[in-house]
């Protein structure tokens, strides 16, 4: 087989590099090692920024995002019980749009499925080589059968732990890490959300955010401790860690049910320089990790994708390599804006082990300057909505 781009990974960042690539005529392959339910079945990420509803609108995606996606104004801090709203529209004159990663899979996955480009899902054993020549490849096992696929160029779209970013040779990558000694404990429930707009909250007990996918179905999530089980969490104890966590006006207008999905996801800050090795190129969470904090995960696999498409439509269309030369320096600037504000809005918000009681005042002090300084909530409505390229 032979393609110009194979995408390996089909989470947002390689189906969506892939409908991009569509649209202006460019040849792709997906490669993905789990099965399209499997992908499918990851509640992650809900907030998208303005640049990726516009990317996924160019993408011919937009229709059903528009039609279900709930437009958020602002966002609420509830620091040890206190809320303040921060009124992204009054501030900046800008927005998000709140609508799930599941849904914007499924969106790509419907595109993907009328363009008639090859998706290759439960591939096993995928390697990829010569990335470092021009004729790179990509092999897998699939029903037991090997098989390759040449190539122009190599997409690794492939998460944290996926086989592109790993077969770069050690001393080629320079990679920058901070494991957080904590996690998010999530639970999706068919209830109608607590508010009508995400609350971040800090408490003594740890964080906690109450955030929503539709008028009536929530997502809840608490800090625990790393190396906590997800056994050892019924909902009710949820419920319960909830409530103390958050103001007594929240905790009394919640309305709980049973859980649809429950799962830990760890804290991680990460990223990997440069994104290109000969004709390999990284995006997405293979090439860099933040905090779910700042809700900038999914927003930086779309913002390095759009990059990327465009790099090889230049790279295409008009034989220049201009763009493919400059991917990693223009994406990496972005990351690493990304990269601060995660940090930022991840160590004021959360609990951590070794605090003393200085670290807390400086906690409380930081919420109560946000609050007070018109150019602080700015700053925070200008990186929660979008940051630019
Ligand atoms: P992924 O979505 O990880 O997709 C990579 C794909 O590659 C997967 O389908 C995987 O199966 C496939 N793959 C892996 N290895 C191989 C291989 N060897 N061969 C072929 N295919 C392979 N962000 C937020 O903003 N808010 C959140 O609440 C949030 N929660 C998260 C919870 C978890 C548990 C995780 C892991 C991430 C979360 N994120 C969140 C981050 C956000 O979901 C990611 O940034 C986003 O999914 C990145 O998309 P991606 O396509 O780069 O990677
Ligand atoms: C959600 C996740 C986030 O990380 C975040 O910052 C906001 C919302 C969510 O899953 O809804």
């Amino acid at each position: 087989m032979r393609t110009k781009v194979a995408i390996v990974g089909a989470g947002p960042a390689g189906l969506l590099l892939g409908q991009l690539l569509h649209k202006q005529g460019i040849e792709t392959v997906i490669i993905e090692r789990r099965s399209r339910d499997y992908v499918l079945g990851r509640i992650r990420a809900g907030v998208l920024e303005q640049g990726t509803v516009e990317l996924l609108e160019r993408a011919g995606i937009g229709e059903r995002m528009h039609a279900e996606g709930l437009v958020h104004d602002g966002v609420e801090f509830c620091f040890d019980g206190d809320r303040h709203r921060f009124d992204f529209r009054k501030l900046i004159g800008r927005s998000v749009t709140v609508y799930g990663q599941t849904e914007v899979t499924r969106d790509l996955m419907q595109a993907r499925d009328a363009s008639g480009d090859v998706s290759i899902y439960e591939a096993d054993h995928v390697s990829i080589h010569d990335f470092g020549t021009d004729k790179p490849k990509v092999r897998f096992v699939k029903d037991g059968v090997q098989q390759e696929i040449a190539c122009d160029f190599i997409a690794g779209c492939d998460g944290y732990h996926g086989v592109c970013r790993a077969s770069v040779p050690a001393g080629a990558l320079t990679t920058f890490e901070r494991i957080y000694p904590f996690g998010w404990l999530g639970i999706l429930v068919d209830r109608p959300p607590v508010a009508d707009e995400l609350i971040y909250a800090h408490h003594e007990r740890g964080f906690a955010l109450c955030s929503m996918r539709s008028p009536s179905r929530s997502r809840y999530y608490v800090q625990v401790p790393s190396g906590e089980k997800v056994e050892e969490w019924s909902d009710e104890r949820f419920w319960d860690e909830l409530r103390r966590r958050v103001d007594e006006e929240t905790a009394d207008r919640l309305v709980t049910g049973p859980s649809i999905e429950k799962s830990i996801a760890p804290l991680r800050s990460f990223v990997a320089e440069p994104l290109r090795f000969g004709r390999l190129f990284l995006a997405g969470d293979a090439a860099h990790i933040v905090p779910p904090t700042g809700a900038k995960g999914l927003n930086l696999a779309a913002s390095d994708v759009g990059a990327l498409a465009e790099a090889m439509t230049e790279y295409f269309h008009e034989r220049s390599s201009a763009g493919i030369d400059g991917y990693s320096a223009r994406v990496l600037a972005r990351v690493w804006k990304a990269e601060r504000f995660s940090w930022w809005m991840t160590s004021i918000l959360h609990t951590f082990p070794n605090t003393d009681t200085f670290g807390r005042r400086m906690q409380r002090t930081e919420f109560d300057y946000l609050v007070g300084s018109e150019a602080a909530s700015r700053s925070l409505a200008e990186n929660y909505t979008g940051l630019p390229l």
